[in-house]
């Protein structure tokens, strides 16, 4: 099989190919690439790599030997990364993000009570996206007027970052796209800082921005912009992605939404099996910093590494009947979120948001429906997997 994973197919059904290559192939060196890259589909595969950080490094991939968001904080080598995360974990600690429960409950609830009854609704772009947005410009404390633009960011990163890590044609122009975006990132951030703009006490920007008064040999100037930028555009379209996931894995069983209807107690575990069976990160990426091997496959220093979480997450190794959706199957070792010391930094924060928005939607009686047959349109970009509309009819029980 020689799959194109850029291709419409892929993108609308990928989990066959994946089967296919975890069953036959499962370390692939690409032909494709311009540049030298090998996938890993299996879950010990992913899991090694990804633990691996001294072979499988995030310094180096791609487009990153030019400044870019992350470039000074954690997509660093292993020791570097480690205070980084030290310094920036706390700001995702439970205490100090529990207050955006009630907000984000009270947002879902407006976006939910302005939707037409009875008539078709896309709830990516009419409730997941602008939830997700509003919710990451109150974490971090920038203007919620401002969530369209860092919704517009959020996706320009993801649909344009992964066709450099195949660097096949047409990928300068995704490169300039990229350029554009982390540039007038970085100008907004700069013009907050010294503006003094941004709001909120619990805000992330308050706390990073009392890290470099109180200690700006450690937290520069730099690193405050880093981090911010980062922070801003990880956590927009991958909520939404995975609030429209677990909506759509709802709709097409419907036996499983009435289960959850009925007992909220499963809503944590319906959520973390949305990460493992829709999963919404496709991919990431490593760079080998050696010679060394991976199955049968010889990989050489400077080798892209392409670990397939939505894969791994398949893995019948690992766990039974995984192509099924069971909100009650309890399997917290998926890889949703990564493994290893990249771990998504904003986990907590993304179950947080999701949970307060079903919680939401279920509390106040809300039911959905697809509507018409073409109700869901896939994502066609290289490392989120999700939809780019879902259409329902929503209705009170
Ligand atoms: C459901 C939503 C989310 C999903 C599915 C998700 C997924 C992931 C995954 C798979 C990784 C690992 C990347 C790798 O190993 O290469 C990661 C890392 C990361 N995520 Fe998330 N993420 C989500 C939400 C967030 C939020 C809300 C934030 C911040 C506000 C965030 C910030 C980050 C950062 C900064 C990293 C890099 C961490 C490091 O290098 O130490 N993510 N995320």
């Amino acid at each position: 099989m020689k799959p194109d994973f850029l291709s419409p197919e892929f993108h609308n059904d990928p989990f066959p190919v994946l089967e296919w290559f975890r069953s036959n192939k499962p370390v692939y060196r690409h032909e494709e690439t311009a540049v030298p890259c090998v996938s890993v589909f299996k879950y010990a595969d992913v899991r090694y790599v990804c633990r691996n950080d001294n072979d499988f490094s995030f310094q180096g991939i791609a487009n990153h030997d030019k400044p870019l968001v992350g470039g000074e904080t954690l997509f660093r080598n292993p020791s570097v990364h480690t205070r980084m995360r030290e310094l920036f974990d706390p700001l995702f600690n439970r205490k100090r993000i529990h207050w955006l429960d009630k907000v984000v409950r009270e947002k879902s609830i407006e976006l939910l009570n302005n939707m037409e009854h009875g008539r078709s609704v896309n709830i990516v772009s009419d409730i997941a996206d602008p939830l997700a947005s509003f919710a990451m410009c109150k974490f971090l404390g920038l203007d919620h007027n401002d969530s369209k633009k860092a919704l517009h960011w959020a996706r320009e990163v993801v649909q344009n970052e992964g066709y450099l890590y195949f660097r096949n044609s047409g990928y300068s122009d995704r490169e300039e796209r990229l350029d554009r975006v982390f540039k007038e990132v970085r100008e907004y951030i700069i013009d907050m800082i010294d503006s003094a703009s941004h709001t909120g006490e619990n805000s992330a920007l308050q706390y990073i921005n009392n890290l470099h008064e109180s200690n700006p040999r450690v937290v520069t100037r730099e690193i405050f912009i880093d981090i911010v930028a980062i922070l801003s555009f990880a956590g927009v379209d991958t909520i939404s992605t995975v609030i429209g996931n677990l909506l759509r894995a709802l709709l097409e069983n419907p036996g499983q939404f009435q289960r959850l209807a009925v007992d909220k107690n499963l809503l944590g575990p319906a959520i973390e099996e949305t990460l493992r069976y829709y999963g919404c990160v496709k991919c990431m990426v490593r760079v080998a910093t050696r010679n060394t091997a991976l199955g049968h496959e010889e990989i050489n220093a400077g080798d892209t590494v392409l670990v397939w979480m939505l894969s791994a997450n398949r893995d019948g190794d690992i766990f039974e009947n995984p192509d099924r959706f069971d909100i009650s199957r309890g399997a917290t070792q998926h890889f949703g979120f990564g493994t290893g010391i990249h771990q998504c930094i904003g986990a907590m924060l993304a179950r947080l948001v999701i949970k307060s928005f079903m919680t939401g939607l279920l509390e106040n009686g809300y039911t959905m429906q697809p509507a018409g047959d073409d109700w869901l349109t896939p994502a066609q970009t290289p490392l989120a997997y999700g939809s780019s509309e879902i259409h329902v009819t929503l209705a009170h029980r």
